[in-house]
């Protein structure tokens, strides 16, 4: 068996702000991995145009999205933060995955089909391959843990299939050049906690997104204290009072979400959450829910309003993230040119 080193990779579109459901469901993890593992946090721009970006937007977006690792707790120092079109082995490794991947393997995923909704032949041939470079992404420095949330679940089954893939056609040259037990590890996706699926406060069965149309749907990073409490007002609700037990959330998705947003930005279970509240209305609740909101949120809104306007520092953090990176990813990119028979 190999045993490879543990690391953890992982990233987030460039494609406007962050929201809770990305805090929530991927960012509390990446901060609390920073304590016991080697981590690499990417800025993904390279998916972020597999549906066009104005470029500007894109540059914005990219410091923007930096800032906000930062302001969250990253720490430069500690973890690899840069944007991933730096590191050209991204690219490289997608290309040989393109080419190990299957077009029927392509065809389930799921979030290609929501992305390119009915008219698929106007898709990009990006948006298809999408999930092939983010197994580049991970795999080009043989990471082996991905915190994420539970969307991004199936993209991960898939790069842990190209691995054993990648493995398997080149078993004999992997052996003969002297890695044993396979060359790229099989990536174990870490989706953690009472969030990891956070919900539209408009509609408790669609998920938080960026790409809804409604503001009012979801809570981003940059929100003030003000449009939080107006965002949970009106956060749509049921007219039952909360219940006491878990079990009472079942079919109640929108009490299900805003119980599991309190309990993970509490750092606690449901239960608890529901031991504490269970029998009350959910204007009370959602007062609370607002003030603790505020409080985990205003000081990361705050610190990301003063890095954004250091651009030349946020530049510089990318740069030396990405120098970091490259020398990880470098001679993995040599051993596996040296499997397929690429000459260098
Ligand atoms: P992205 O940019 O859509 O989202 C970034 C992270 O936030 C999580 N997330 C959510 N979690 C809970 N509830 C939600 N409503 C919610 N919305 C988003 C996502 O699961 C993700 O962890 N394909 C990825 C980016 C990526 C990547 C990678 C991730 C590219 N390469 C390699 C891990 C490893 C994406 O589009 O995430």
């Amino acid at each position: 068996m190999n045993t490879f080193v543990p690391r953890v990779f992982s990233g987030m579109q460039p494609t406007g702000n962050l929201h809770l459901g990305n805090y929530l469901g991927a960012m509390v993890n990446w901060i609390r991995m920073q304590e016991t593992h080697d981590c690499i946090y990417c800025i993904v721009d390279m998916h972020a145009i597999t549906v066009f970006q104005e470029p500007k937007d894109l540059i914005r977006s990219t410091r923007e999205v930096t800032a906000a690792y930062l302001a969250c707790g990253l720490d430069p120092k500690r973890s690899i933060i840069f944007n991933q079109s730096r590191v050209a082995m991204h690219a490289e490794l997608s290309w040989v995955f393109n080419c190990v991947a299957r077009l029927g393997w392509m065809d389930r995923m799921t979030q290609f089909k929501e992305k390119a909704g009915k008219d698929k032949e106007r898709a990009s041939l990006g948006l298809y391959a999408y999930p092939s470079l983010m197994a580049a992404d991970i795999l080009t420095y043989k990471a082996t843990h991905v915190p994420v949330g539970e969307d991004q679940k199936q993209h991960l089954e898939l790069a842990r299939d190209i691995a054993a893939k990648f493995n398997n056609d080149y078993a004999e040259r992997i052996a003969e050049l002297g890695f044993s037990g396979g060359f790229f590890p099989q990536p174990e996706p870490m989706i953690q906690g009472p969030a990891t699926r956070v919900m539209s406060l408009r509609d408790g069965t669609k998920k938080m997104s960026k790409s809804d149309a409604s503001d009012l749907s979801r809570i981003n990073l940059t929100d003030d204290a003000d449009s939080i409490a107006n965002k949970l007002r009106k956060a749509k609700t049921d007219p039952e009072p909360l219940p006491s037990e878990a079990a009472g959330l079942a079919g109640r998705p929108e009490a299900d979400n805003l119980i599991g947003i309190h309990a993970a930005l509490s750092g606690v279970g449901k239960a608890d959450v529901l031991a504490e509240y269970g029998g009350q209305q959910f204007s009370a609740f959602k007062r609370a829910l607002t003030d603790l909101a505020v409080a985990k949120l205003s000081p990361i809104t705050g610190e990301m309003q003063r890095l954004v306007a250091d651009a030349a520092y946020i530049d510089t953090v990318l740069k030396e993230g990405g120098e970091r990176a490259q020398a990880i990813a470098a001679p993995i990119m040599d051993d596996v040119k040296d499997i397929v028979g690429f000459l260098r």
